[in-house]
């Protein structure tokens, strides 16, 4: 049995406001979390995350923000400010960077009187593959490899938990610990069939640790997005009762 239920998190992955909270608005009975990624965030602008909030919904900011310490500080500011309960900064931007971003969002957060938003690392993105990383990136290690070492040093400056494929989360909880929040895409129900290749189920994906689901199209693109969001809860729930 597992200790805990993983939440799920639905990409509005829609290149317009309107269509964005039409979809929210009837995922409301399965409050699951929504997730603003930059396609809706470049086409809606931040305030999508206030309308959303609006509904009741809770947020994962997917900005995915990787630039200079004081840059990225002034970013997760105004990230903090949308009232997302969660958001990220890649890893490989380095230390500085990373602990500039969490400094940052505990005094917005402080400052605001507003719940400090869990702050995640991106670590390798599962689109890359062994060889452009290795030929292209120049990363000398394995991805399973960079996805720990960044992962480290993730928790080492006080980020939240990191973005991971299913593959890595039960290392990662290895190397980081049970508390260390693990955020898996590339999730498919088991009869899928679409362009995701390393693809889990919501149930391997919960037994592998995980404690975020995110799951787009197999939910948006649904002939009803609301049966096939709590379809996919009742396998995470199932496995975290079974
Ligand atoms: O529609 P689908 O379930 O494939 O959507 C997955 C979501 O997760 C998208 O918003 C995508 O940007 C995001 N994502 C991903 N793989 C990563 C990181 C994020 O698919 N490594």
């Amino acid at each position: 049995m597992l200790a805990h239920t993983p939440q799920l998190i639905v990409a509005l992955d829609y290149p317009d406001a309107f269509r964005a909270l039409e979809m929210a608005q009837q995922l409301i009975p399965a409050r699951p979390w929504m997730k603003v990624g930059l396609e809706l965030l470049m086409h809606a602008g931040p305030r999508i995350v206030a309308d959303l909030r609006d509904l009741g919904l809770d947020v994962f900011l997917d900005g995915k923000f990787h630039d200079i310490p004081n840059t990225v500080a002034g970013a997760v500011r105004g990230a903090v400010i949308t009232g997302a309960r969660m958001v990220n900064v890649h890893a490989g931007g380095g230390l500085r960077m990373m602990r500039a971003a969490r400094e940052a969002a505990d005094v917005a957060a402080m400052t605001n009187a507003l719940p400090r938003p869990l702050l995640i690392g991106v670590t390798v993105l599962t689109s890359l593959s062994e060889e452009e990383l290795r030929e292209e990136v120049g990363c000398a290690r394995s991805a399973t490899a960079q996805v720990i070492a960044l992962a480290r040093l993730a928790r080492e400056v006080g980020l939240d938990g990191v973005v991971a494929s299913v593959l890595e989360a039960a290392a990662i909880k290895e190397a980081c610990g049970p508390d260390f929040l693990v955020i898996t895409p590339g999730i498919r129900p088991a009869r899928a069939d679409d362009d995701q290749r390393r693809v889990a189920t919501p149930a391997a994906a919960a037994r592998a640790g995980a404690d975020f689901l995110v799951v787009g199209r197999p939910i948006t693109q649904a002939e009803n997005p609301l049966a096939a969001c709590e379809a996919i809860q009742a396998e995470i729930r199932g496995t975290a009762n079974g």
